[in-house]
């Protein structure tokens, strides 16, 4: 199949794009001798996974049981879960335990203890790392409590736990307003896990994991010392959001969102074919604020198709080349199912029936909307089932 067969709004993952990134991010982390064990939550793919781990990872990370169950389904030998799971789902636990090698974040001591009388009810043991706040203020012991090592320590004395470290993730690096400030909010982060770290084993409390991950600050973590573990999602495919902090080129974005042009109500508006339903209402974070839902890309010679005839090149229907955003179109308004599109200048020369590949600014939600997507190697396309794809529990 080809790309032209395709009835949008479609999915696209650039395959070579997206290896291309798995390579650098691998070849970062082992160059710091750092275990990579990327986040799924972007790709929710099996078959990415797969390349993850051949290409070095040590296992995967979901937020989810029921991500873990698919992706245990499809052999993945060692699954992280860096989110407080409710412990009333240990009988999925337990029965993961004879599947994978499974472990998941702590950082509550009654929901500590709970998770280990189940475990202990079931004559089993569960690998454990207690979540650290590094400043994102979501979950996670605050470091600078007067009482911390004594939570972790507390944790880790637990008879149903094998507590194995420390993980932190750095959310707010999202918000940073400056290279600047993501790179101290990545030199905080290193140094509060590295002093919580060392208080512990004053303590005597062994920590034999460190781990951390976000794509964000990803070309700073990566510089520091005291992690053994970066667990990254976003990079996989990166998106308009990763563009706007820094932490890629507008050429590294492997996923797109096939578009059709399907009216052109004034000559300064058109309607794309792909709603929220597909590329969602999140807005663009980055240094400067961006508005509207994604950047618009066009063949570099013109539009790219017309009456179905396909135009030329650029980051366009095939999936080689340098993409070429068309800055005069601001995808303004999103309904379910159309996108409103205006053209700054007053006027655009994209007719109904064109096409156009949209680099969402936020691609992990993309993915968790289709069922599957299409892997794009020239004009060449087959399907990517988002196997893990709308598991809430
Ligand atoms: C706990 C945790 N770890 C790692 C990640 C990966 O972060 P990113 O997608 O920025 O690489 C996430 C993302 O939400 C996360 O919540």
């Amino acid at each position: 199949m080809t790309i032209h067969s395709l009835r949008t709004p479609a999915v696209l993952i650039d395959k070579a794009r997206a290896i291309r990134n798995l390579d650098r991010m691998q070849a970062a982390a082992d160059a710091r001798g750092v275990r990579l064990r990327p986040h799924s939550k972007t790709h929710k793919s099996p078959v990415v996974a797969r390349w993850q781990i051949d290409r070095g990872a040590v296992g995967i990370c979901c937020a989810k049981l029921g991500e873990a169950e698919v992706f245990a389904d499809a052999s993945i030998a060692d699954i992280r879960l860096p989110y407080p799971i409710n412990p009333s789902n240990a009988d999925r636990v337990i029965a993961l335990l004879g599947r994978t090698r499974l472990s998941f974040i702590v950082d509550h001591p009654v929901v500590a203890k709970q998770w280990s009388d189940a475990m202990t009810r079931a004559g089993k043991k569960v690998d454990v790392l207690v979540k650290v706040d590094v400043g994102f203020h979501r979950c996670g012991i605050d470091p600078f409590a007067r009482d911390s090592v004594e939570m972790v320590r507390a944790i880790a004395a637990l008879p149903g736990l094998n507590f194995r470290g420390l993980l932190s993730h750095a959310g707010h690096t999202y918000h940073a307003h400056s290279e600047a400030e993501l790179h101290g909010m990545a030199d905080n982060e290193a140094a509060r896990l590295r002093d919580l770290v060392g208080r512990c084993r004053d303590a005597g409390v062994p920590v034999e994991e460190v781990s951390a991950g976000a794509t964000p600050p990803a070309r700073f973590s990566l510089q520091q010392d005291g992690f053994t573990e970066f667990r990254p999602g976003n990079y996989v495919y990166f998106d308009r959001t990763q563009v706007a902090l820094g932490a890629a080129a507008l050429d590294d974005c492997a996923l797109t969102v096939l578009a059709t042009v399907v009216s052109k109500p004034a000559k300064d508006r058109v309607i794309f074919d792909s709603g929220s339903k597909t590329l969602t209402n999140d807005g663009a974070r980055g240094f400067t604020p961006a508005p509207g839902y994604g950047i618009v890309l066009r063949g570099s010679g013109g539009q790219l198709t017309s009456g179905g005839q396909s135009l030329s090149g650029g980051h366009s229907l095939s999936g080689n080349g340098v993409p070429v955003p068309d800055d005069n179109l601001l995808i303004e308004r999103l309904s379910e199912e159309h996108a409103t599109v205006r053209a700054l200048n007053g006027t655009t020369d994209l007719e109904p029936g064109d096409q156009v590949r949209i680099i969402p600014n936020h691609s992990c939600v993309v993915s968790n909307l289709v069922d599957q997507a299409w892997l794009l190697e020239g004009d060449r396309i087959e399907p990517l089932e988002i196997a893990a794809r709308g598991q809430i529990t």
